[in-house]
């Protein structure tokens, strides 16, 4: 490599998707926790995997659809360690995406930059398109010296302390996406955290995840709206230790004025008035009423005690993804961008069964993202665990059956990409009691 060579230079080879980067020592890809920046060497979570393959499919997306112009696309990765997302984006894009990028990598860690360039020098993009370069310093004062289309920001803990920045620095219209992993804050279990950082609380149930993915679309939106933006909401995913929304960004007083029309509470087990507000508002599909359901959404404007146990928020209370963009994230086209393909005599010494995991990691990565598009603005997330306690059946309803009944009686519904087993449905509640106890009768 050029220059001076980074503390455990060279290290070993290693591979996500079809990037090869130098890392000080191998990390176990089946690994959920990070490797840390041991003796040295540079820090490398392989349990973000998943999320860095989604990454480059929502840029290609995001290119595709015209959000970022036709032009050049400033991204910066601003957190960035090693820099493999950066080096995935520029690597696994197809050519004609891939020559419209202009990329900077910043951390306050030089030596990561380094492990992060010298592999880049080493393994440069197949198509040797696209441009990268890196920063070193704080990125709360480097996001400013650059107007960008796409900023990434993925911290250890709390994304908090750099969204103010990282939203000013976006063009007219851009893309955000931002990670947290303070998990105990954003799920509620930790009550002081959550309510000083996000000025929310969360109920600790099964939908505590959902909720925590709202509660940060809430901060981004309340945040991009004091500076005359607003959101709109591209992928929102809870993946194993943490979370990451992207969300489109643009400049716009009459959508910034209109933020709170997207904010408002979950209520769990709501009372008959609740569900009818509910209704009245648009968040909850009409019927009968015979049974409550067991959770609603209500706007901001409906009276509710911050205090009471049943209630979230505040949080978003609009879709938390867009339909193009999960819509295209199709496990072929996963396949298609990200995948390696086994050639023997590997530089990282791969096996043709390590190929063949990553191409499954990498199609997991997608799992349910495609057909979950369709009902990603729905009221109902419904947990079958907590289906079957509230209906007093047996077992829990299969989730992969409720979705297919749901259909045939004309609904949209699809399995989630969600830690527990879940499904969302346009559908109502009536037909949704229907549906499972057809499927299990009450014991
Ligand atoms: C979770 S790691 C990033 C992982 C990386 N994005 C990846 O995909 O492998 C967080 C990084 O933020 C860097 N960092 C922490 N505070 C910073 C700051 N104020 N400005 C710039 N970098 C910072 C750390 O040095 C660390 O490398």
């Amino acid at each position: 490599m050029r220059g001076e060579e980074p503390e455990g230079w060279p290290g070993v080879i290693h591979r996500e998707g079809r990037t090869l980067m130098r890392v000080s020592e191998r990390p176990d890809s089946e690994r959920s926790g990070p490797v840390s920046r041991r003796s040295g060497g540079v820090f490398l979570n392989p349990a973000m995997s998943g999320s860095r393959t989604r990454s480059v499919l929502l840029l290609d997306y995001a290119m595709e659809s015209g959000m970022l112009g036709d032009g050049a696309v400033y991204a910066l990765d601003g957190l960035s360690a090693g820099g493999l997302r950066a080096r995935r984006w520029l690597n696994e894009l197809p050519v004609e995406n891939a020559r419209r990028l202009d990329v900077t990598i910043s951390d306050l860690d030089s030596d990561a930059l380094s492990w992060a360039m010298g592999s880049h020098l080493e393994f440069p993009p197949m198509h040797g398109e696209g441009e990268l370069s890196s920063s070193v310093g704080d990125l709360r004062k480097l996001v400013l010296s650059h107007g960008r289309h796409w900023v990434d920001i993925d911290p250890f803990g709390s994304p908090l302390p750099f969204l103010d920045s990282a939203i000013q620095s976006l063009a007219r219209s851009g893309v955000i996406e931002v990670s947290a992993t303070d998990t105990a804050a954003l799920t509620g279990s930790s009550r002081g955290a959550m309510l000083r950082r996000y000025g929310a609380r969360v109920r600790t149930d099964g939908l505590a995840h959902d909720s925590a993915l709202r509660v940060m679309l809430a901060s981004l939106a309340s945040n991009a709206a004091r500076h005359d933006r607003c959101i709109e909401p591209l992928l929102s995913i809870w993946d194993s230790h943490h979370l990451r929304v992207s969300a489109r960004v643009r400049k716009s007083r009459e959508g910034a004025n209109a933020v709170e029309d997207n904010l408002g509470w979950r209520v769990h087990s709501p009372t008959y008035e609740e569900v009818v507000a509910s209704i009245e508002s648009g968040l909850h599909p009409n019927y009968s009423l015979s049974s409550l359901p067991m959770t609603c959404l209500l706007p901001l404007s409906h009276p509710v005690e911050r205090r009471d146990a049943r209630i979230s928020g505040p949080l978003w209370i609009g879709g938390i993804g867009d339909r193009g963009a999960m819509s295209s994230m199709t496990e072929e086209k996963a396949v298609r961008l990200c995948a390696p393909e086994f050639v023997g005599g590997d530089l990282a010494e791969w096996t043709e069964r390590d190929f063949e995991m990553e191409r499954r990691r990498i199609v997991r990565s997608v799992r349910n993202i495609e057909d979950e598009a369709t009902v990603i603005d729905s009221a109902h997330h419904i947990l079958v665990d907590d289906l079957s306690s509230w209906l007093g059946i047996g077992s829990p309803p299969s989730p992969a059956s409720m979705v297919g009944l749901l259909k045939e009686m004309g609904h949209n519904a699809s399995l989630a990409h969600y830690g527990k087993p879940s499904f969302r449905t346009n559908a109502n509640w009536d037909d949704i009691v229907e549906v499972a106890l057809g499927l299990q009768p009450p014991i």
